[in-house]
């Protein structure tokens, strides 16, 4: 099955492990201490009054998120159809709708604010959907984006495994990685390097202002050795503020 098929049906099979995982705050550890307050740092106060499209949304948790920080109108939009099922049972006020990265289906130039939480490295083709994140923006609107951070993946999603021979360490655009959600999830991303992020961005119309890499400050309990050595060394994220010229 193509890699893109595999993402569709993988979270069209596992939907609700994965909405219950991420509700889970043992589970999604990561995303509540680095991810999200970085997503947080750039939008909460920018989102209000702005009418706001999320791609990727999934369950539309962080859609969710985005009216509580006050969005004059959000919309959330996923290609699999279980999330969105869950979605829309989980948050009724919001309008959620099938669509692809590079075919959202929403409507030219009607959003201030388009955001994407960890949806990026499932795509190969970068350049078509900034391409589509240019079209529904206003002029002089914003993209936020969150993925995994490319050198994270040079070490094949895994920076666990003890003694990665060199040749496994790979930092090439569009190198293909796979690991493992939950014990279930079998997913499949690309790296996306930052050379290539930049060009891309560019190439489609967006001028880059800011970069996060966030990393875990304090000291914490961990489920895993080392972890807390890792991601205070190591950013598991990067995310990105572009804005359409
Ligand atoms: C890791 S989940 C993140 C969900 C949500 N944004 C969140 O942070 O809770 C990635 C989501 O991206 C969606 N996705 C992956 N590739 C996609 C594509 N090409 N078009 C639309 N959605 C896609 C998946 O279905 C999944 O819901």
């Amino acid at each position: 099955m193509a890699r893109t098929k595999s993402v569709q049906a993988t979270y069209d099979a596992f939907g609700a492990h994965y909405d219950a995982m991420m509700r889970d705050p043992a589970e999604s550890s990561w995303n509540r201490v680095l991810e999200r307050p970085a997503m947080a740092a750039l939008l909460r106060k920018s989102v209000r009054g702005k009418s706001v499209a999320d791609i990727g949304c999934g369950s539309g948790i962080f859609t969710n998120i985005l009216r509580k920080w006050g969005a004059k109108s959000v919309v959330g939009v996923d290609f699999s159809k279980t999330l969105l099922g869950i979605a829309r049972k989980s948050y009724p006020p919001i309008a959620f709708q099938y669509g692809t990265a590079a075919k959202t289906g929403l409507k030219t130039g009607e959003f201030d604010i388009v955001t994407s939480s960890m949806m990026l490295h499932y795509l190969k083709n970068i350049d078509a959907h900034f391409r589509e994140v240019r079209r529904i923006l206003k002029r002089g609107g914003t993209y936020v984006f969150s993925c995994h951070h490319p050198l994270f993946q040079a070490y094949g999603g895994d920076p666990f495994r003890e003694n990665v021979p060199a040749r496994d360490v790979q930092y090439l655009a569009n190198y293909p990685y796979q690991w493992k959600m939950m014990k279930k999830l079998h997913l499949h991303g690309y790296c996306h390097t930052f050379e290539q992020l930049s060009e891309s961005l560019t190439k489609e119309g967006f001028i880059v202002e800011k970069i996060r890499e966030p990393i875990w400050k304090k000291k914490r309990g961990s489920r895993l050795p080392d972890e807390y050595m890792l991601i205070s060394h190591f950013p598991p994220f990067l995310i990105v503020q572009a804005r359409k010229i």
